[in-house]
């Protein structure tokens, strides 16, 4: 079985598609799951709906506000906030507005720590929505990189996310030391017992040494350039992930959110925050820490956009030890974390086209 960006199971889960801050009174198109949906402000909630009209389908994105609702710029249809008709200007006004004039729902929406998340049907039983602990903690500041736009497949970009063995390789420009090839055994716990909440989530631990050149110890030769620091990863399906950086010689602590929208069949939008409490409000760092980030994100991405085949392989229903095997690929102990990743993945579409 093939996770791709359109699977009909990612249409009963979560997926972020704004940032809250991006969203104003007046709508907005979005992409999700190859849907066009239209996405603004009314009073203190945001409203997601199909980017259609009811009547001949003008995309409501190009509405303009009133009442705190969308007319249509074709006809001039209004809709309420919360999306029925409550005009029709070419019908005199005492004509009853058709009952099935509404603009089309989507199953839930929900803002978190700066996202906008939609699901487009109601959610599978035991899939949940991120949390993120830090995000709320007053000794951490956020710096958010720019949201990108790549071609790309959203489960192999979690893939990525998950992978340590490509540091040496893909990173060499940033942090990838070149002395830590070797992946440790990392500790993989699901829910519960991890750190993360929900039937369909994981976490795992992990340590290793890595070239610290973010830290100003080292060009003053107080501190060795390759220390170590501890990595905990939290991945709630089917793609949000986060990784807590704690730095054991230098202190602090550094959290990458990664939030992915699969847009189309080829092309995701990356949501990704920094969390630092080591910055001491100094924005100016914070800035630099982001370009960092920025470029090791790069860096992921020029491997995920040369991939041929843009889908995540899963294992098949029917095997019986639950190992992730699927002929396209091969597994090694350094890979516990992305099979882990798979594992999850074929549950959750199992459940979800029960
Ligand atoms: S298409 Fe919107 S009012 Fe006709
Ligand atoms: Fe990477």
């Amino acid at each position: 079985m093939d996770l791709n960006n359109t699977h009909v199971a990612l249409r009963r889960c979560w997926h972020p598609v704004a940032r809250c801050r991006d969203i104003s009174e007046s709508p907005t198109g979005v992409l999700l799951l190859g849907e066009n949906l239209v996405v603004f402000r009314s009073g203190d909630r945001v409203r997601v709906f199909y980017d259609r009209c009811a009547h001949r389908g003008y995309p409501m994105h190009k509405a303009s506000v009133e009442a705190g609702g969308l007319r249509c710029g074709y006809h001039g249809w209004l809709y309420s906030p919360s999306g029925e008709c409550r005009e029709i200007p070419a019908l005199p006004s005492d004509t009853a507005i058709p009952s099935r004039a509404c603009l089309r729902q989507v199953g839930g929406v929900e803002e978190r720590f700066g996202l906008v998340f939609v699901c487009l049907d109601d959610p599978t039983p035991g899939v949940t929505l991120p949390e993120l602990p830090e995000a709320s903690d007053t000794t951490f500041m956020a710096g958010d990189l720019p949201v990108l736009r790549a071609r790309s497949c959203a489960g192999l970009l979690a893939d990525n996310f998950l992978d340590t063995a490509h540091f040496p390789f893909v990173h060499a420009g940033t942090f990838g030391a070149g002395e830590d090839k070797v992946v440790g055994r990392f500790d993989v716990r699901r829910s519960p017992g991890s750190n993360v909440a929900g039937e369909f989530a994981f976490s795992a631990s992990y340590e290793h040494v890595f070239a610290n050149r973010e830290d100003p110890a080292v060009a003053r030769g107080e501190r060795p350039l390759n220390q170590t620091r501890r990595l905990l990863y939290r991945y709630v399906a089917p793609f949000h992930l986060s990784l807590r950086i704690d730095y054991v010689e230098a202190g602090g602590t550094n959290v990458i959110g990664f939030f992915v929208c699969p847009e189309t069949d080829e092309y995701c939008r990356i949501f990704s925050t920094i969390w630092r409490n080591d910055l001491a409000g100094d924005e100016e760092r914070m800035l630099q820490a982001v370009d960092f980030e920025l470029e090791v994100l790069k860096e992921d991405l020029r491997i995920q956009e040369s991939m041929a085949t843009l889908a995540l392989p899963l294992p098949g229903a029917g095997n019986p030890r639950g190992a992730a095997r699927h002929p396209a690929e091969i597994h090694t102990r350094a890979d516990r974390t992305t099979v882990e990743l798979r594992r999850v993945l074929a549950e959750l579409v199992a459940r979800s086209t029960d």
